[in-house]
């Protein structure tokens, strides 16, 4: 399966903070926010990447994670001229996509907690139709919600519903099969004149091809939607990280644990970034695991 975290938009709802930055190079804590979506692909063993963002905003991350080779994945970047949609990320995407499955993550949304990692591998082994992850929030009406049948099957999905039909959100994290980009290439804007990543969903449900997993309490997803969100975010990785001396998307760290990069790669990031924590906490990992 292949990867792609979309990572452009305005910003605008954080501004002047985004003024000339994007949103998703903003730091949760220790690291740019960008650095956690990365991660969920990798748990999931995808190591084949495109990341879209604005013209603007592409040689930093360009810069920030090169050809992704430090993390002995590929990574490839495409621009997103105006921000017409999530769906648009797969006609931006088509001929990296090819014939190969995919997994769109969008770039603010940050995960974590125990299984998550097997959880995602084993829902990458599927192959045909779709699969989206649901999730219990307070504010639903602010995400896609899913609307379920008696029997909890998941029969439509409503965005940013009024009166939402029930408390689970639609994450952003997605996986298709190569069907994907001709449904995308079929959907007209909608009333925000946006090609909308729901219609892509529905599409798959009236299909039959729509799986829902409920990710439940023992996972946290996080919210950047706002700087409250934001900071509360940060909070939540310096309270965790903090506590078990574990980090939380060290990409170097996914890296290592799951065989993409060797102990002396391992080693020469630690000693890229030798003054800071993060890099300490690479020079330790290094010294209990090289063996
Ligand atoms: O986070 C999950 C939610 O993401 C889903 O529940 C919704 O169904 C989905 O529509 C989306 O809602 P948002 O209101 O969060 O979408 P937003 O327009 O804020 O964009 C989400 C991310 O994608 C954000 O980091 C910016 C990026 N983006 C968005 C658009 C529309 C792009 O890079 N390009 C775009 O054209």
């Amino acid at each position: 399966m292949k990867g792609i975290i979309l990572a452009g938009g305005r910003g605008t709802r954080l501004y002047p903070a985004t003024r000339v930055i994007s949103k998703h190079l903003l730091p949760i804590h220790d690291k740019p926010m960008i650095y956690y979506s990365l991660s969920t692909l990798m748990l999931a063993h995808i190591r084949d990447v495109l990341l879209i963002s604005t013209p603007e905003d592409l040689p930093s991350y360009r810069r920030l994670l090169g050809d992704g080779s430090d993390f002995g994945i590929r990574i490839s970047y495409t621009e997103q001229a105006e921000p017409a949609g999530i769906a648009q990320a797969f006609m931006l995407g088509a001929e990296f996509i090819g014939d190969s499955p995919v997994a769109l993550i969008l770039g603010d949304n940050v995960f974590y907690g125990e299984g998550f990692g097997a959880l995602l591998r084993q829902a990458a082994q599927q192959t045909r139709g779709a699969t989206v992850f649901g999730y219990r929030v307070h504010n639903p009406e602010e995400f896609g919600v899913a609307v379920f049948d008696p029997q909890d099957r998941v029969i439509r999905i409503e965005e940013k519903p009024a009166r939402p039909p029930s408390s689970f959100a639609i994450t952003g994290l997605y996986m298709y099969d190569r069907d994907v980009v001709e449904i995308a290439r079929g959907l007209r804007p909608s009333a925000r004149g946006e090609l909308e990543i729901t219609d892509v969903n529905n599409a798959y449900i009236a299909r039959g091809d729509l799986r829902l997993i409920k990710l439940g309490r023992g996972i946290a997803w996080l919210d950047t939607g706002t700087h409250e969100a934001l900071q509360s975010a940060s909070e939540f990785v310096a309270a965790v990280q903090g506590r078990q001396g574990l980090r939380i998307a060290c990409l170097e760290e996914v890296a290592f644990r799951h065989g993409f990069i060797g102990a002396d790669q391992l080693k020469a990031a630690a000693d890229r970034y030798a003054s800071s924590d993060y890099g300490r906490y690479l020079l330790r990992i290094w010294e209990h695991e090289r063996d």
